[in-house]
């Protein structure tokens, strides 16, 4: 796992955005897997400025609300057209994101994991982390095997994710999520995480036994995941000096041209 530590907020959104720009370049027919939240929004901002070429790309996102329809403002539809899609020139018809109102839902999430093996497969899989160290809405005690599911919430991510609705009891109890053995098929993996909020889950991410109670520390067995999190995310790692120091040969071989 390469963990990059970055000063701020504005540093690892910029950095993100340079690998997924550099995906974008090298195959301008990417399958990209995206996330929803807090986190990613400056990178997709930066994603925008850069003026980058979607056409060609295919889209999975990692979850959406269940029983929010596209249209609702805090659906992840929503979310993804208005933080990205709708200032991009990407073809909606390679969008994909888990359907909300799926009557069947069993039938939908296998569906929807047909379509990513149909697409090829995702190339590079964007993520945050949540609190309790959920990917997607893999809350802990969740298989790190799963595939697509409905998935219920726990306390702690509905509490943290009240901040977007009106009010806490407005937060759907469940979701359609990308499983944990779904995001481990992706190729590439790259997990952003931000604030002191973060810093006991990031810790538990990257030093921490990999177990089904921090799902995200799954990512240790990926072989291409990065991490990118600023100092106040990073501040409970005890091998801080090491990353920094690993990060800053990466990054003189690659201004070298060795990567
Ligand atoms: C969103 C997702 C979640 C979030 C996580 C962190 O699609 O899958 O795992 O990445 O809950 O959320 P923020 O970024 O709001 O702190």
């Amino acid at each position: 796992m390469r963990v990059m530590i970055v000063k701020d907020y504005d540093e690892m959104s910029r950095e993100a955005a340079k690998i997924m720009a550099k995906q974008m370049k090298t195959k301008p027919n990417s399958v990209l897997g995206l996330a929803t939240g807090g986190t990613p929004v400056g990178t997709y901002r930066e994603l925008i400025r850069m003026d980058l070429d979607f056409s060609g790309l295919t889209t999975f996102n990692l979850d959406e609300y269940y029983g929010l329809g596209p249209d609702h403002r805090q659906s992840y539809h929503h979310f993804m057209f208005d933080n990205l899609f709708n200032h991009v020139n990407m073809n909606p018809e390679r969008v994909h994101i888990p359907d909300g109102r799926a009557k069947d839902v069993k039938a939908f999430c296998e569906k929807y994991e047909d379509e990513i093996k149909r697409a090829g497969g995702i190339d590079l899989q964007l993520l945050g982390i949540g609190r309790d160290g959920h990917i997607a809405f893999n809350e802990p005690g969740s298989s790190l095997t799963a595939r697509t599911q409905l998935v219920a919430l726990a306390e702690e991510t509905i509490e943290d994710n009240a901040r977007f609705f009106d009010r806490k009891d407005d937060v759907p109890s469940f979701a359609i999520s990308m499983g944990c053995g779904t995001i481990m098929e992706a190729r590439k993996l790259l997990l952003l995480a931000n604030g002191e909020g973060k810093a006991d889950a990031v810790a538990a991410l990257i030093e921490g036994p990999i177990t089904s109670q921090i799902t995200a520390s799954v990512l240790q067995m990926h072989p291409d995941a990065t991490v990118i999190i600023d100092e106040a995310a990073a501040s409970k790692l005890k091998r801080r000096g090491y990353y920094k120091h690993t990060d800053r040969l990466f990054r003189d071989l690659e201004e070298k041209g060795g990567r």
